[in-house]
């Protein structure tokens, strides 16, 4: 049987490696597009769910994080560091133990869930909380790695690119061509990037990248690129605003940035693809986030669901044309961050009901 061997062995063809190179891989990417019966029916469209969190660390990080510690490796690399709002770390410190290096991280002091600091622990990175926010970590480990032997694997690492564009051929080759609209989040804008650099891939002829080995030029996979929607949170909204957030908030803290690395390329693909770069609210980051887990049976953590509040405003405002293709990528697993699902939407918790031993009292308390 065939087993799915990660993003470099499946795409070799388009990603730089050669034959020679030490793949490093847990058997990231090969995620489930899920289609959306609710949304679909809401949007009167078809709405397919790129579910990132089935990655091995539970994040979309790990297809970027396959590329950049493979590099790294190739360079000679002892040791490498990140900033994260936690998914980066989870996925760097994974990775980097099955390659043998040290994995350092910096993290904002206390703004990180729970299962993506445990990850980072368990896999042994150096992991050190900052007083400050992803910036300023970014700030530091940008620093860090010019002044010391370590190697950057943020996305501003141009490794993590192109890993991440393997997301956008394993939707055009599910589903045969590019969808209309593609929707995510935007953080620190390296995934918007990523996807965008490989729908433009994925629609020009294909022209073989290792020298030597071919100059065949093959078609284009796709016959067009989509139109990209990104969605900040509305409390760390900098590329909407039109300037850096000096104090970034959100309930979504994977998104919580306030002066994303990849600025410019997130507003290449806005324009070039026709696009929108827009902000939700936590209420209706949390009501998608409700939305998936209770009508869609995908469970993601609240950032992830930022891509489907941003179709659900704008399905409300008007600006949602019938009969279309949409793909959201929703980038996180719900395990990581599970907290959220124990709130109703009015904000209080939700306990389970207690019932004695006996099944008459689980029947009724079933309404049976
Ligand atoms: N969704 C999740 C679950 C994330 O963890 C992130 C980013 C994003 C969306 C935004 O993606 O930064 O490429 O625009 N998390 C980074 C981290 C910042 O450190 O884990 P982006």
């Amino acid at each position: 049987a065939h087993q799915w061997r990660g993003v470099i062995h499946e795409y070799s063809d388009r990603l730089p490696v050669t034959e020679n190179t030490r793949v490093v891989t847990l058997g990231e990417g090969g995620t489930p597009l899920i289609n959306a019966p609710k949304l679909s029916a809401l949007v009167e469209g078809e709405v397919w769910l790129k579910f990132e969190g089935m990655n091995p660390t539970g994040s979309f990080k790990d297809r970027g994080m396959t590329m950049a510690i493979t590099a790294a490796v190739e360079q000679g690399a002892k040791a490498v560091v990140c900033a994260s709002t936690g998914n980066t770390s989870a996925s760097a410190a994974a990775y980097a133990t099955q390659a043998g290096l040290t994995c350092a991280v910096l993290v904002p002091d206390g703004k990180i869930a729970m299962g993506k600091l445990s990850q980072a622990i368990a896999h042994g990175a150096e992991l050190l909380q900052v007083d400050g926010n992803f910036d300023n970590c970014l700030d530091v480990a940008r620093k860090l790695s010019e002044n010391y032997p370590v190697f950057l694997v943020n996305s501003v690492n141009p490794a993590r690119i192109e890993g991440q564009k393997t997301g956008a051929f394993e939707v055009v080759d599910f589903l045969g061509d590019a969808p209309d609209y593609h929707l995510l989040p935007v953080g620190n804008a390296g995934n918007i990037t990523a996807y965008w650099k490989g729908y433009q891939e994925y629609a020009a002829p294909y022209v073989n990248p290792h020298p030597g080995t071919s100059d065949e030029e093959l078609p284009a996979v796709a016959t067009k690129t989509p139109i990209m929607w990104g969605f900040q949170a509305e409390g760390a909204a900098p590329i909407v605003k039109g300037h850096p957030v000096t104090e970034p908030e959100t309930v979504a803290t994977a998104i919580r940035i306030g002066n994303p690395a990849s600025w410019e390329q997130a507003e290449a693909a806005r324009d070039a693809s026709g696009g929108q770069i827009d902000s939700v609210t936590d209420e209706e980051i949390l009501d998608a986030h409700r939305w998936l887990s209770s009508k869609e049976g995908v469970f993601v953590e609240p950032a992830s669901a930022a891509g489907v509040a941003g179709l659900i405003k704008h399905h409300g405002l008007g600006n949602v044309p019938a009969g279309k293709r949409w793909v959201i990528t929703v980038t996180g697993h719900g395990l990581k961050d599970p907290q959220w699902a124990l709130k109703s939407a009015d904000g209080s918790d939700i306990t389970p009901k207690q019932v004695p031993f006996d099944v008459v009292s689980v029947a009724e308390a079933l309404g049976l």
